[in-house]
């Protein structure tokens, strides 16, 4: 073995000798499987800022060199070139479909977007104001409940059908809590239309007239929903992955990982960033506001702006950004939001602080602007971004399922709580 196929620790007497395992693209990474066992010491890395939990053939981030490629395809080709079902099959499957699959992977996700009439019984019992997240957690967990008795995790047909559903169904759902938040009818999915299209019907048709859809709409949340359609092992997907781990419900796994996308500092940063940039007003205050954001003491960041992987640029936010221009102009919009958005940018992209920190504008900074643009309420920007991700969700659970090294998820911990101590009788306390 030469060194760099292997590393070696030293523990005081003992020395360790660990393989170096080889990605096809990335860093190499040490195996410390074996480290406890040969020397009782565990590691520690909070965050996991330098630990691998798995081997995965889905999705590459070169956070250095701002690339980030679906099944090796870059993310600026599938945006130029594909539609996010197709993204979503190729997530799945691992390649490209040839026109015969496409049409019966759109046929089957198509009819599987219906939900049970039950639904809407679970729906009924939400506060007309909790807000939609709340709501898609609840509702894509109680899928479980629909699909459990009859699903079988060894039969890959059922593992499929369980990942088509939930690609098919979470729209449905999202529309729905839209819908019941603003006291309108739930719309049914038509399977007639394409995806997108789809669902901003559901979203937007009222029963007493037909939607009019702006085709320029329906391109841009294709295109939204196709680069936020996966991300490697980000906090939601590690989430679904480790309740996966344990046999769990594929529902119940991915009702998790909408709970951990909600996290301003995951998913929920796209509606942060909105609020921040309301709050910041007018182009004048952005400098406030970059004052704030480097004094540790305020507790306020700026929303958007960072990424634990990205660290030169976001190839996503490059995309957005100049599709937001784009959109923007076609749909007639003028929004003062985007001149607070790129004086706020060009401000912080000058700014030592940030330059230093290498802190740029990531994929939420202006998707905001467009989800705005086309009428989706604030509260509904990281239900879109649960949408799009639904298809990496699936893709990496069903990888998980058959990865013969996969292990339930069981870190260990450094504790620092008391020693063994005695209990007291509440009258000697
Ligand atoms: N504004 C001001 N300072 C910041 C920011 C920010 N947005 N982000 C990081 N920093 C500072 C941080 O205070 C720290 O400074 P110091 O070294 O002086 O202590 C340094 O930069 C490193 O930050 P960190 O928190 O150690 O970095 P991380 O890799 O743990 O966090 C992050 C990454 C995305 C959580 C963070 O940058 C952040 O909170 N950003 C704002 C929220 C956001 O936009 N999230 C969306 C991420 S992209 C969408 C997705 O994939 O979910």
């Amino acid at each position: 073995m030469s060194e760099l196929d292997q590393a070696t620790l030293t523990a005081g007497e003992k020395s360790v000798v660990m393989p170096v395992l080889k990605p096809t693209l990335g860093n190499s990474c040490v195996d410390i499987s074996k480290l406890t066992k040969e020397t009782g010491l565990f590691t520690y890395d909070s965050g996991y800022t330098a630990t691998a939990s798995c081997k995965s053939a889905v999705t590459y981030i070169d956070g250095d060199a701002g690339v980030l490629l679906y099944r090796g395809y870059p993310i600026e080709q599938l945006a130029k070139n594909s539609s996010f079902l197709e993204v979503a099959y190729l997530l799945m499957n691992g390649e490209l479909p040839t026109a015969d699959e496409f049409a019966k992977f759109d046929h089957e996700v198509a009819h599987h977007t219906m939900m049970h009439e039950a639904f809407k019984n679970f729906l009924g019992g939400f506060r007309h104001d909790a807000h939609p997240m709340a709501m898609m957690v609840g509702m894509v967990g109680s899928m479980a409940a629909f699909y459990h008795n009859t699903l079988d995790l060894e039969d890959p047909e059922q593992r499929r059908l369980a990942a088509i559903r939930l690609i098919a169904k979470v729209p449905t759902i999202a529309a729905a809590c839209y819908r019941y938040s603003i006291g309108w009818p739930v719309r049914f999915p038509r399977n007639n239309h394409a995806y997108v299209d789809r669902f901003l019907h559901m979203m937007f048709e009222v029963p007493s007239e037909p939607l009019d859809l702006n085709p320029v709409a329906a391109k841009a949340l294709d295109l939204l929903f196709i680069l936020h359609a996966d991300h490697e092992q980000n906090a939601s997907t590690s989430t679904v992955r480790m309740v996966g781990s344990t046999g769990a419900n594929p529902y119940a796994c991915v009702a998790a990982g909408v709970a951990a996308l909600w996290g301003p500092a995951h998913g929920g940063a796209n509606e942060a960033v909105l609020k921040m940039l309301a709050e910041i007003g007018k182009p004048e205050s952005v400098s406030s506001a970059i004052d704030k954001a480097k004094d540790k003491e305020s507790g306020f960041r700026l929303m958007g702006f960072g990424h634990r992987v990205y660290k030169n640029f976001d190839p996503r936010a490059k995309i957005i950004r100049e599709m937001t221009h784009e959109v923007l102009a076609e749909l007639g919009v003028n929004d003062p939001m985007l001149e607070v958005a790129l004086r706020l940018e060009e401000a912080a992209l000058k700014d030592d602080y940030f330059v230093q920190r290498k802190l740029y504008p990531n994929v939420d900074f202006y998707s905001g602007i467009i989800y705005k643009a086309l009428n989706i309420p604030t509260e509904m920007f990281t239900v879109m971004f649960a949408i799009a991700r639904t298809a990496g969700w699936v893709a990496h659970w069903l990888e998980q399922q058959v990865d013969p090294e996969a292990k339930i998820g069981r870190p260990r911990q450094i504790y620092t709580g008391y020693a063994e101590r005695d209990y007291k009788g509440i009258d000697q306390r």
